[in-house]
Parts: C-alpha cells; sequence; structure tokens
C-alpha cells in the first residue's frame, strides 16, 4: 500500500520515500533546504538567531543535501559562517534563491521576517512556517490571503504551530485550542489548504482530505527551548529529499515521519546530559541511508 493508506501506526513510524544513499548519490539526490529567520538583539532586545543555527543544523544531520541559512537581521549580516557548524552556508537574505529549496522559514525570526514573508509565501515551492513567521500571519488578513493563495497555486505549505500560535491563527484562546486539538489542527488545515503540525504533548498532525494522526512518541524532555525550531529544520530535510515533494501530500508524509523521528530521539535519550535542542539536533540520523 502506498503509505497515505496504512494505517496510521504503520506508517507514522516508516519515513517516507527518500532516495537511498548510494554509490551514484551526489548532493543534489537530497535537496537544498533554505532557513530563513533569525533576530538579533539590535531591535526588540531579543536574540533568536539560535533558532535559524538550531534549524538548519537539525536539517543538516537529518540528511540534507545542502543547508543554506539567511540570517534576516542587518545586524547579522556580518556573519559568514557558524564556526560551530561549517557545514552551514550562510547568505545575505538578498541574494537567496527560493525557487528550487524547501524553505523553512520564521524559527525565531521577529519583526525581521515579516518583510520577506510576502516573497516567501509567492516564491517557495515548498515551505514551513514556524513561530513568528505564524504570529504575523495570524496578524494580518494580507498575509492570510497570501497564505491561502498558495493552496490554490499547488504550492505546499506545512504550519508548525505550538498550541499558543496555533491560537493567534484560529482568534481563539489557548484553552479552547488544547480542549479539541484534533479539531484545532483540522479546522487550520482546511481554512488555509495546508498541513497543520499542532505541537505539543500528542502533536497532531493534519491536511485537508486526511484523518489527523496523533504522534506516539515524544516526552517531556523535549520542553526545553529550541526544540521546535528543530523539528522545523528536520521536517525541511525529509520534505526536500522526497522525489514528489511539490504535493501537499509529500508535506503530510514529512510532517509525520519529523514528529515521529524528533519524539523517537527523546524516547530514546539514555544520556546522563540532559537532551538540549543542540543535541537533539546532533542526534538526528538521515532516513532510508541504506548502510
Ligand atoms: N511531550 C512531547 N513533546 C513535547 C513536550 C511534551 N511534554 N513538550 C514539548 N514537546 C515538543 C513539542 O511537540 C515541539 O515539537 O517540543 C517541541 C517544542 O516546540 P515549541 O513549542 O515551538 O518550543 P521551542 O522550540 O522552545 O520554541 C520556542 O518558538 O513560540 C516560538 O518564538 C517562540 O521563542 C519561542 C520559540
Ligand atoms: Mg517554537
Amino acid at each position: 500500500l502506498p503509505a497515505h493508506e496504512q494505517p496510521a501506526d504503520a506508517w507514522l513510524s516508516s519515513p517516507p520515500q527518500a532516495p537511498r544513499r548510494t554509490h551514484s548519490s551526489h548532493k543534489g539526490s537530497f535537496g537544498d533546504v533554505l532557513v530563513l529567520g533569525g533576530e538579533s538583539l539590535s531591535r526588540r532586545g531579543l536574540g533568536m538567531t539560535g533558532a535559524a543555527l538550531l534549524a538548519a543544523r537539525a536539517a543538516l544531520h537529518a540528511g540534507a543535501g545542502r543547508v543554506l541559512v539567511a540570517l534576516l537581521d542587518e545586524a547579522d549580516h556580518a556573519l559568514t559562517l557558524d564556526p560551530l557548524q561549517p557545514e552551514l552556508m550562510l547568505r545575505r537574505p538578498e541574494a537567496m534563491t527560493l525557487t528550487q529549496a524547501t524553505v523553512v522559514c520564521g524559527c525565531g525570526g521577529g519583526e525581521a521576517v515579516r518583510a520577506w514573508l510576502p516573497r516567501v509565501l509567492s516564491e517557495a515551492p515548498q515551505l514551513v512556517l514556524d513561530a513568528d513567521a505564524l504570529n504575523h500571519i495570524a496578524a494580518e488578513a494580507d498575509l492570510q490571503a497570501q497564505l491561502q493563495a498558495r493552496a490554490s497555486r499547488h504550492l505546499p505549505t506545512v504550519l508548525t504551530p505550538h498550541p499558543l500560535e496555533a491560537a493567534r491563527l484560529l482568534g481563539q484562546d489557548t484553552t479552547t485550542v488544547q480542549s479539541d486539538r484534533q479539531h484545532a489542527a483540522q479546522t487550520l488545515a482546511q481554512r488555509f489548504g495546508v498541513v497543520v503540525v499542532l505541537k505539543g504533548s500528542g502533536t497532531v498532525v493534519a491536511a485537508p482530505g486526511q484523518t489527523p494522526r496523533i504522534n506516539p512518541t515524544g516526552n517531556a524532555r523535549l520542553a526545553s527551548g529550541g526544540t521546535g525550531d528543530v523539528l522545523a529544520g528536520l521536517l525541511g530535510a525529509l520534505w526536500a529529499a522526497q522525489p514528489d515533494a511539490h504535493t501537499t501530500l509529500a508535506g503530510f508524509l514529512a510532517a509525520c515521519s519529523a514528529v515521529y523521528l524528533h519524539g523517537q530521539v527523546a524516547d530514546h535519550w539514555e544520556g546522563t546530559h540532559s537532551l538540549t535542542a543542540s543535541r537533539l539536533a546532533a542526534a538526528l540520523r538521515p532516513i532510508n541511508t541504506g548502510f
């Protein structure tokens, strides 16, 4: 059976189709992930540059062919390198080419991400929206219309809200969202024509025309800052590696697998060290390696 026709437990635990790492593989076989985000201390006094770097590291460790990072705050434009992860390719945002990559947007991006959202929404062929990108969309009807327009243009999108971000998008309070998480996720999925990953204990993955799935893995070890950014990067990498990435179904399967694998690392964690987001990112493995 194709993955989406299998029972939830069977396919939640099996990764989506991804190319095997064979002798003839090259980095182009596994897709590009472009992470856009980061906000330095210069604006709101909030340093969120780490969020973009965590997402990027997660994508790298999960097997993406190339990971590019555009830090959106001017104060970070002098950065040409992440010295702790020199594989990452830092790009000035104006030099970004969105048309090839799976774009992971808003991981910790604050005000700076707002200016780039219209271009990202209109150009990114596959798009994961997280954190402040979602908050901006919740606050502005124009951005909501642009998000809906993506679905009619067959440009698939995955939203990864935590309960408060979902509540803002729905115009509800968090208690209402949490009282029926499957309903909240499915409502958002239908309204915007997107895949929705409603995070938290028992993460829900919903998409138009699909029965919402509840992820069975994960635990409170994940309740620490940055683990959501790691999920966004992991999801981007699994999605980018899929042969038919330009579909909502591919985004849905990548989302289900990403939340499963993310939780599984926490469930199998035996180290005496606590599971920080950096360690979570470094513990990810490419799927379907063949070796
Ligand atoms: N059980 C299972 N999974 C959990 C649990 C739990 N008890 N607690 C947290 N998680 C998982 C969630 O499902 C999600 O995948 O950890 C991740 C947490 O993601 P976020 O809520 O986005 O938290 P974080 O990564 O810290 O992001 C913080 O996001 O809301 C924005 O800008 C905001 O700075 C903030 C940033
Ligand atoms: Mg978050």
